[in-house]
């Protein structure tokens, strides 16, 4: 029935509305098209800065963290966080043994300069990584995190609580999990305990005493050698999310190739109103015209090309009709008289 109203609506209207929905469900695909090249996109950017985060992680654990040193004259050093220090004081009396503890010739010894020790563990360093990341403008945030915290700074958000979940059990080869969060995608990737992880995580008795008083209560502990460790955290922006970002990130090509599709539609239009609609309005009237004229009154004749009978345009063949109708009318018209 609806099929039926349509097919009855003039050909101009049925074809406008044909090409409009193509330009509508063409634009939807279009942007659904963009927005999961932005989604992938996004999870290879996680991938990658995960992955970075991990490495960074153990090269620092290697080292059971690494120590920073302030000189007593760096006034503007700024050591930021860090798990314990030491104080290095400058020897006045410069003994044989001192001497001794020069470790590469040209070096000068801490016994004569002084200063102090910082000691950051790998979470330190990740976390002072995006800070910088930040600082330099860097669109990713990343952290480490699990569900049994050294720091409650480290405590995981709703998303990291099922991440957690999820990974906990999960094979090692394939241990992530993503969910998209507004335009950011969120990350995680599973993080497996080695043995250097062991020198802080395995027992409160068995880790550094620094760690063993600071943490006192906390449940960082309890990691067993390629098991569990908790996660790595990432969230990325998902660019071209939207059509509105579609029409923003246009370049110049992409802008003709969208003007041309759009005059395209329009002179298709505009051939169907020339070509087909006004033919038909013609010949209509022509036919009238043939009807309402009285005996003997000649009808002119219209021609919508000046060889009709050669062309294959099927309005030409059906003008062509029309006059070969007229001229038997005539014939029994005059046969009649
Ligand atoms: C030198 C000691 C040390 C080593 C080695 C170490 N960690 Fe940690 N880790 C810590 C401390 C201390 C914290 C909490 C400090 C903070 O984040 O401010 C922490 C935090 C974490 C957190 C965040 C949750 C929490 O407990 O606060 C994760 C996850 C983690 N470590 C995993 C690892 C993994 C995996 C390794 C091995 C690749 C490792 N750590 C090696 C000391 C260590």
């Amino acid at each position: 029935m609806m099929l039926r109203s349509f097919s009855r609506q003039s050909l101009l209207l049925q074809f406008a509305a044909l090409i409009g929905a193509l330009l509508v469900l063409g634009t939807i695909a279009l942007v659904t098209m963009r927005n999961s090249l932005g989604e992938a996109q996004a999870l290879e950017h996680a991938r990658v800065t995960a992955s970075m985060v991990e490495a960074l992680g153990n090269w620092s654990s290697q080292y059971r963290g690494v120590w920073v040193l302030s000189e007593p004259t760096e006034t503007s050093f700024q050591v930021g966080d860090f798990l314990e220090h030491r104080q290095a004081r400058p020897s006045a009396i410069s003994s044989g043994a001192d001497k001794a503890s020069v470790p590469v010739s040209g070096t000068v010894a801490i016994t004569q300069t002084g200063g102090t020790f910082h000691h950051k563990d790998p979470s330190h360093v990740q976390r002072e990584l995006s800070a910088v990341v930040e600082k330099m403008g860097g669109v990713e945030r990343f952290r480490v995190t699990s569900d049994r915290v050294f720091d409650l700074r480290n405590t995981p958000n709703r998303f990291e609580l099922t991440a957690i979940e999820q990974l906990r059990s999960a094979d090692p080869a394939n241990a992530e999990y993503h969910e998209v969060s507004g335009d950011r995608l969120v990350y995680a990737k599973r993080l497996v305990a080695t043995a250097s992880c062991l020198a802080c995580h395995d027992t409160p008795e068995r880790s550094p005493e620094a760690i063993r008083n600071k943490f006192t209560g906390s449940q960082g502990w309890g990691f067993k050698e390629g098991g569990f460790a908790g996660i790595v955290s990432v969230s990325v922006p998902i660019r071209g999310s939207g059509a509105g970002a579609l029409f923003q990130q246009m370049n110049l090509a992409a802008s003709l190739a969208v003007t041309a599709t759009l005059l395209t539609f329009g002179a298709l239009l505009y051939w169907l109103r020339a070509n087909v609609i006004h033919a038909a309005q013609v010949l209509k009237d022509y036919a009238q015209r043939i009807l309402e004229a009285k005996a003997g009154e000649k009808v002119t004749r219209v021609d919508l090309d000046i060889d009709e009978h050669s062309s294959r345009n099927e309005m030409h063949r059906l003008s062509v009709a029309i006059k070969a109708l007229y001229r038997a009318l005539l014939l029994a018209q005059a046969d009649r008289v």
